[in-house]
């Protein structure tokens, strides 16, 4: 595909997704998740997620089905899986398809599986910051199902299920050639950027265990995360933000705004305190300096200055 977006929108339409139909999906993620629904002209139902791994809670789903539910996006956010059984299970019972946001999280695994692997289609984003990244835009869908397969490489084609021979609207989304040899170069490399970046996780999170007030990522048994982010979680977070600047220490904020609350979706008629725990999550996360290239001692400068910044 073209982009991750891409992946996104045909997967979701390979899975029947159509006008009118509401898909569940978590609010605190990137524009992205939603947006893919938004193309078709489906309608996003958000679902909560769970203050600990920032990922969908399974036991939110049940609340926010409705007769009109048509699909599951459920997003492996920073790089550590979704709790994909329970997820699994209720899609089962319902008949609906579950489509993996694994933009963020290429390599991870949960329970021994490839995240992207665990459901009906998985989509990945090539972007250039992502944990493999292209020079340009790229995204791909992999699936075990050889009918989502098949109607994904006609969509991403213009509809065109033989030479010349459309069958139904399509794209033009094929993944660019030049991205595609960058990547294949890079992905010999991504084992050893992984571990690189698990270790870096590892040195932080020892840093941070004499630190109280930093809540550094969780990633519970059985969930090997791939750190696409390293995210803590602090109140004072802005004052942080700032502290560490002007000390020239990158940090971002995945996310400010969680998507019930974007200007975009002021039609849904949310309000403030109807998703509390990604409301309370894009209040106080703060991703740190990560990449396969750091050093320890920068880390321990990230970690040392968030130390003072606490005792100010
Ligand atoms: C969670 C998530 N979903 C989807 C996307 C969209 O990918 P792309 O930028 O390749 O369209 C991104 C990244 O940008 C992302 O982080």
């Amino acid at each position: 595909m073209a982009s991750g977006t891409d992946a996104l929108i045909l997967a979701l339409r390979a899975c029947g997704v159509k006008a009118g139909d509401e898909v569940l999906l978590p609010p605190f993620t990137f524009v992205a998740t939603s947006s893919a629904v938004s193309a078709l002209g489906a309608k996003s139902v958000f679902a909560d997620i769970r203050p600990d791994t920032y990922n969908l809670d399974p036991s939110e789903l049940e609340r926010r089905v409705t007769p009109r539910t048509r699909a599951i996006i459920v997003v492996h956010l920073y790089g550590l899986s979704a709790d994909m059984d329970p997820i699994l299970a209720f899609a089962k019972t319902r008949k609906l398809p579950v489509i993996e946001d694994n933009a963020q999280a290429i390599g991870a695994s949960y329970k021994g599986w490839p995240t992207g692997s665990l459901a009906d289609a998985g989509c990945l984003s090539f972007y250039p910051t992502k944990n493999l990244g292209a020079y340009g835009d790229a995204g791909m869908v992999v699936t075990n199902s050889a009918e989502i397969a098949a109607r994904v490489r006609t969509l991403r084609n213009h509809g065109q299920s033989a030479k010349y021979l459309s069958s139904e609207p399509g794209w033009n989304s094929r993944l660019d050639e030049i991205q595609a040899a960058i990547l294949r170069v890079k992905l010999r490399r991504l084992s050893n950027w992984q571990r690189a970046r698990q270790s870096h996780a590892a040195e932080y999170n020892r840093l941070f265990s004499q630190i109280p007030g930093v809540m550094p990522p969780l990633a519970p048994d059985g969930f090997e995360h791939v750190y696409h982010q390293y995210t803590i979680r602090i109140e004072q977070r802005d004052a942080l933000h700032k502290f560490l600047g002007e000390r020239k220490i990158g940090s971002t904020v995945y996310y400010p705004y969680p998507l019930h609350l974007q200007p975009l979706y002021s039609a849904l008629g949310h309000k403030a305190g109807d998703f509390p725990h990604s409301e309370r999550a894009a209040q106080e996360v703060l991703s740190l300096p990560m990449y396969p290239e750091l050093r320890k001692e920068q880390i321990a400068r990230v970690v040392d200055t968030i130390a003072e910044f606490l005792k100010c």
